[in-house]
């Protein structure tokens, strides 16, 4: 039991363990990316889908390992893009993990599809492989795992199933590029994988996503779609001379600023040295926090490298918003993350609490910690010592 009164607690009108407040995000941004934008920006080429673009996607793709990299105006727009390209019959279901951002049910939401959301593993928040098949009808057409916190969602059971029922795999990669699973870099294991650049992430164009495959048919399709169903690229790309370019399909403007390719590319050239800061800061809180009683630590899935996008504790859930206060009172801005998505007014039709259980004893103690690459030595010893006076373990 934790008691709540304990006098030196900053909560309680006690000294903090700092003044100046611990951020829990922050983006990692050097002269490389300030240079690379000023250079893209003076070249005048501000518009969607320029060489500085092309550049990244090419880059992205020799580092991922894949064929096709297609940068985008956000992870949302490349989910609806992943389902756009195909044709279900109408009423067709999707596979939709519960513990996840809004964005994985609107990529087939988005396109007519009905989504089915499927429980979590109560220790890590992704999709909870033995309930994928009760979830199974013959409606269904498509799945789409998530890899929360940059763990990867355990994919090979996942893609067995897939290929049982003859799914269409999209993986929700938004929040684990440089990830791997099992040797594998995710954005290589599923028909169509989703980025994220958004400021949080651990590469980031400010806003930003990419659609990622190996798939010709797929790719041909996204050319147009994301440029409003035009073929605009190739008027830009093969350079005719026709003087205009045509409407083709369906689609959507979902391309991506030239000035953000540019810093596309100097934030993937520190990939994996902002992955390494952030390997030692989960290091440097697992072997602080592991003695600490009633707090549980993030448990990797087998046979993975995580890219540590997120370090979380979890807290016995009768006390999580009591210790989130106590901490953002010692000065350290922990935070919940999203909520089970049957919990918000939008999806609460699809699912009651009873049959969520994974979801809810998740989310019931989630606490997230500051990880990233410029939290300094001294910030982590902090957080540190913050968690070990609330839960009085000092
Ligand atoms: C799992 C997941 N999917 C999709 C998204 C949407 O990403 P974006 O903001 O790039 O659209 C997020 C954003 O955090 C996310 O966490």
């Amino acid at each position: 039991m934790i008691n709540i009164t304990y006098k030196s607690l900053a909560i309680n009108g006690g000294k903090p363990i700092t003044k100046e407040p611990v951020l829990i995000h922050k983006p990692y941004l050097d002269e490389s990316d300030f240079k690379a934008v000023d250079q893209a920006i003076r070249s005048t080429f501000v518009s969607g889908n320029g060489p500085a673009c092309r550049e990244f996607e090419k880059k992205l793709a020799e580092y991922l390992g894949v064929k096709y990299v297609f940068y985008t105006n956000s992870c949302t727009s490349a989910l609806d893009l992943a389902f756009m390209v195909k044709t279900f019959p109408p009423g067709s279901e999707v596979l939709v993990p519960n513990f996840t951002y809004t964005s994985t049910g609107l990529g087939p939401l988005l396109n007519q599809l009905n989504i089915k959301l499927v429980d979590v593993d109560p220790e890590n928040g992704n999709i909870d492989v033995s309930k994928i098949e009760q979830a199974i009808t013959e409606k269904t057409v498509a799945i789409v795992p998530v890899d929360y916190a940059g763990n990867p969602a355990d994919m090979d059971p996942i893609l067995k199933i897939a290929r049982k029922y003859k799914l269409y795999v999209v993986h929700d990669t938004a929040q684990s590029i440089g990830t791997e699973y099992k040797g594998k870099k995710t954005g290589t294991l599923a028909h169509v994988s989703t980025f994220s650049f958004h400021g949080t992430k651990n590469i980031t164009t400010g806003e930003g996503g990419a659609l990622v495959t190996d798939d010709d048919e797929i790719a041909k399709k996204v050319i147009f779609m994301r440029e409003k169903g035009t073929d605009k690229q190739s008027f830009l790309v093969d350079n005719k001379d026709r003087g205009y370019y045509e409407y083709v399909s369906i689609g959507n403007s979902y391309v991506q600023s030239n000035i953000l390719g540019a810093m596309g590319q100097s934030q993937l050239r520190k990939i994996d040295w902002m992955i390494t800061k952030r390997l030692e800061i989960a290091k440097f809180y697992t072997d602080n926090l592991k003695k600490i009683p009633n707090i549980k630590l993030p448990k990797t899935t087998l046979g993975a490298k995580t890219n540590w996008h997120i370090y979380y504790i979890l807290v016995p859930p009768e006390d999580k918003y009591w210790i989130m206060d106590a901490l953002r009172a010692e000065g350290i801005m922990v935070n919940v993350h999203y909520t089970p998505l049957h919990r918000n007014k939008f999806y609460q039709a699809l699912a009651k609490d009873e049959e969520m259980p994974g979801s809810m004893q998740f989310f019931g103690g989630l606490l997230r910690l500051p990880i990233y690459p410029s939290l300094t030595h001294d910030e982590r010893t902090k957080v540190v010592e913050a968690i070990m006076k609330v839960m009085q373990a000092s």
